[in-house]
């Protein structure tokens, strides 16, 4: 599949099967995330694999966006290793998280597994539940797994704005 075959094909998957993920895809998948770029390569992520059914059970207090799916990678980093943008006002923590995350999600694709990106949680309640160290944030929660046979796309899945909207020559 060339890369934009890939990105077109990656939806939020809503419906997952309780099929386990093996362990070799999900370090393929998690190497994928190894490789990304951080701000001055400062590596701040940190990921905690959820696949135990306690850890799963917990997932369930924080979000109610499981879908059934049997591995959620939950990706914090350490707000003690973030860049700091000139001026002080902003860093870099939620943008590498997220980098690393979207490695993730395309090379889950490329493996044949679906995903769902959620930030439908509290992310300070949820630190509090997967009793994460104070220095780490938490700002993203991956579902990973095979889609169940009835899963689909959203309707809006092949709804996105014309670049005529979102970019701009200058
Ligand atoms: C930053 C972000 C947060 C999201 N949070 C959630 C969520 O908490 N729950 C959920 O079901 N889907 C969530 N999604 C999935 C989006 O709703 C979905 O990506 C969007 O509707 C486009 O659909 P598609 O991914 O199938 O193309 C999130 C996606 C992104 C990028």
């Amino acid at each position: 599949m060339d890369f934009l075959e890939l990105a077109k094909a990656r939806y939020s998957c809503k419906k997952f099967s309780d099929k386990p993920v093996e362990k070799e895809k999900l370090e393929q998948i998690l190497e994928a995330g190894r490789l990304a770029p951080t701000a001055k390569n400062n590596q701040p992520q940190h990921i905690y694999v959820l696949t135990s059914k306690e850890s799963l059970a917990l997932t369930d207090k924080i979000t109610p966006c499981r879908y059934g799916a049997p591995v959620v990678l939950a990706v914090a980093h350490d707000a003690d290793n973030v860049f700091e943008y000139p001026g002080g006002k902003y860093n870099s923590g939620a943008e590498d998280a997220a980098i690393v995350a979207t490695h993730i999600v395309l090379a889950a694709k490329a493996a044949g597994l679906d995903t769902c990106w959620l930030n439908f949680f509290d992310p300070d309640k949820a630190k509090e539940l997967l009793a994460l160290p104070q220095n780490e944030e938490l700002t993203i929660l991956i579902d990973v797994g095979y889609p169940d046979a009835a899963a689909k796309p959203l309707p809006n899945h092949d709804s996105r704005k014309p670049l005529s909207e979102t970019v701009t020559y200058r």
